[in-house]
């Protein structure tokens, strides 16, 4: 049987198309291998929301040339938004590259390919599927090592114009899945053996469902135009997989924080304590020039009452330093709203400019060293704030959902209902992949927390304790 290998750039979206291009591979005959030095496929997934992603494709593609000299039938495929961007041009620019596919075109992939592999001329496939919008099935393989965690897409596209963003060029227009398909998948990984699931969507909060089969939601004011049916769709998954354990979703768009969606928080005890809640400025000066749609006071109103609708909710976010215009002044008002807001988890990011984005068109005037000196401010605020968040915790009691075996030591590693990862040492913790278990935190590491098992679930799964060499392994990160 031939073989593919798949590498994921950029966001969790494009993990998950990832998932489902192998899907499509598997069902058209191809088994994947991890090693591109055996594959007869090699698919590049990429990214461009940021320039650097841009380059690491560049590169990987240039490391591909000599492979592609020593075996001459081996097919290159690029996916992904770079791909839906670029086009054709990406063939004329990277001669390597045999397939181009963008994220609407998955399903074509594994005819693409054969025919490449029969001598067709390289081709891209790169239209959106607007008329008829195709969300690929999740296979979960029942008996095999399904992973305690999965993505569920609910929507596709984006309709905001944030002056910065790619995305809306690249992903299309906002397309929603029927809720129907999303809760028949929730229930198959479940019944596979998945505990959590993170739906996804670029503002994964504006969901409406296209059947309209969703009865509206509590406190749903149906004349508030930012009102959407995401609550709706989180109370019909509670109510109809009972079996699922925790319940995410990323990334929400402040503007879609309604009534409706708190009282879903307040509600829903599936729903995990934390948020990703991009907010990239806390300038209003700077929110208007991102198109953004909310002040800094209607975010901070906003996200204050979410984290009120359930007591020990945390947030993170997503930040963009060096904007058009950015001032200091400007960049502490960022600084300021990260340290009211919190954050227990940020990605900061130096703004680069994009082609087609409305942004363009604002000079670029923040130099590079600016923007890099304020990235290191923020970070070291964002990791003081996680590092007394964390010691905050030694001593309490925590439920975590154990997702895989830690990097290093004879350790397991989960999270807690917020987003905490918990290191879990002892023999025998590897029974405790995709089981939910309470731990008491015993220490605090710089982005992690250690915790001990309760004497009655050391008893469940047979867990003897925890040998001195483990512990001096565990990772200390
Ligand atoms: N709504 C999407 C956003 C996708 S882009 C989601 O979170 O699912 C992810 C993040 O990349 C954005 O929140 C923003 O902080 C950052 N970003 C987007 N365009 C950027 C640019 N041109 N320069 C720097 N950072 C950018
Ligand atoms: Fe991008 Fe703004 Fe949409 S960040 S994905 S245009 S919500």
């Amino acid at each position: 049987m031939p073989k593919f290998s798949v590498t994921t750039f950029g966001c969790q979206m494009n993990v998950h198309d990832s998932t489902r291009m192998a899907e499509v591979l598997r069902h058209a005959g191809w088994t994947e291998t991890t090693d591109e030095n055996e594959a007869d496929l090699i698919v590049l997934n990429t990214c461009s929301v940021r320039e650097k992603a841009e380059h690491k494709l560049l590169s990987a593609v240039g490391k591909l040339a000599k492979l592609k000299k020593e075996k001459r039938d081996l097919v290159v495929a690029v996916a992904g938004c770079l791909a839906q961007q670029e086009g054709e041009r990406l063939l004329g620019k990277m001669r390597q590259i045999d397939v181009l596919v963008g994220p609407d075109n998955i399903p074509e992939l594994p005819r693409l390919v054969e025919d490449a592999a029969m001598g067709a001329p390289p081709v891209a496939r790169t239209v959106f599927d607007l008329d008829a919008p195709v969300f690929l099935r999740a296979e979960p393989r029942p008996g095999s090592d399904v992973a305690p965690t999965a993505f569920v897409t609910i929507m596709k596209g984006c309709n905001e114009r944030c002056s910065f963003c790619i995305v809306p060029y690249t992903r299309g227009p906002e397309r929603y899945r029927p809720s129907r398909e999303i809760l028949d998948e929730i229930a198959r990984l479940v019944d596979a053996g998945v505990r959590e699931v993170t739906l996804l969507g670029q503002t994964v909060n504006s969901y409406r469902d296209p059947e309209g089969a969703l009865p509206r939601a509590p406190h749903a004011d149906p004349n508030d135009p930012d009102e959407s049916e995401f609550a709706a769709l989180l109370r019909a998954i509670a109510e109809r997989v009972p079996g699922l354990l925790r319940l995410r979703y990323t990334s929400p768009h402040p503007r879609h924080l309604t009534p409706s969606l708190l009282a879903a928080h307040r509600e829903l005890d599936v729903l995990a304590r934390h948020v990703h809640l991009p907010v990239q400025s806390g300038s209003n000066r700077m929110l208007k020039r991102m198109i953004r749609r909310y002040t800094s006071e209607e975010y901070i109103e906003r996200a204050g009452k979410l984290v009120e609708s359930r007591p020990g909710t945390t947030l993170s976010t997503d930040i963009i330093v060096g904007f058009s215009g950015e001032t200091d002044e400007d960049f502490e008002a960022t600084l300021e709203l990260v340290r009211a807001m919190r954050f227990r988890g940020l990605f900061g990011f130096k703004y680069s400019r994009r082609p087609y984005t409305p942004a363009l068109k604002l000079p670029e005037d923040v130099p590079e060293e600016v923007k890099g000196a304020r990235l290191t401010r923020l970070f070291e605020l964002s990791e003081e704030l996680l590092q007394e968040h964390l010691a905050t915790l030694v001593g309490t009691r925590q439920k975590v959902l154990v997702e895989g075996p830690s990097k290093t030591g004879e350790a397991v590693t989960g999270r807690t209902e917020r987003n905490e990862i918990v290191h879990i040492a002892g023999e025998n913790v590897q029974a405790l992949v995709g089981e939910l278990v309470e731990v008491t935190i015993q220490k605090s590491f710089k982005h992690s927390l250690e915790g001990v098992l309760d004497e009655a679930d050391r008893a469940r799964f047979a867990i003897r304790p925890v040998p001195a060499q483990a512990r001096r392994a565990l990772p200390l990160v």
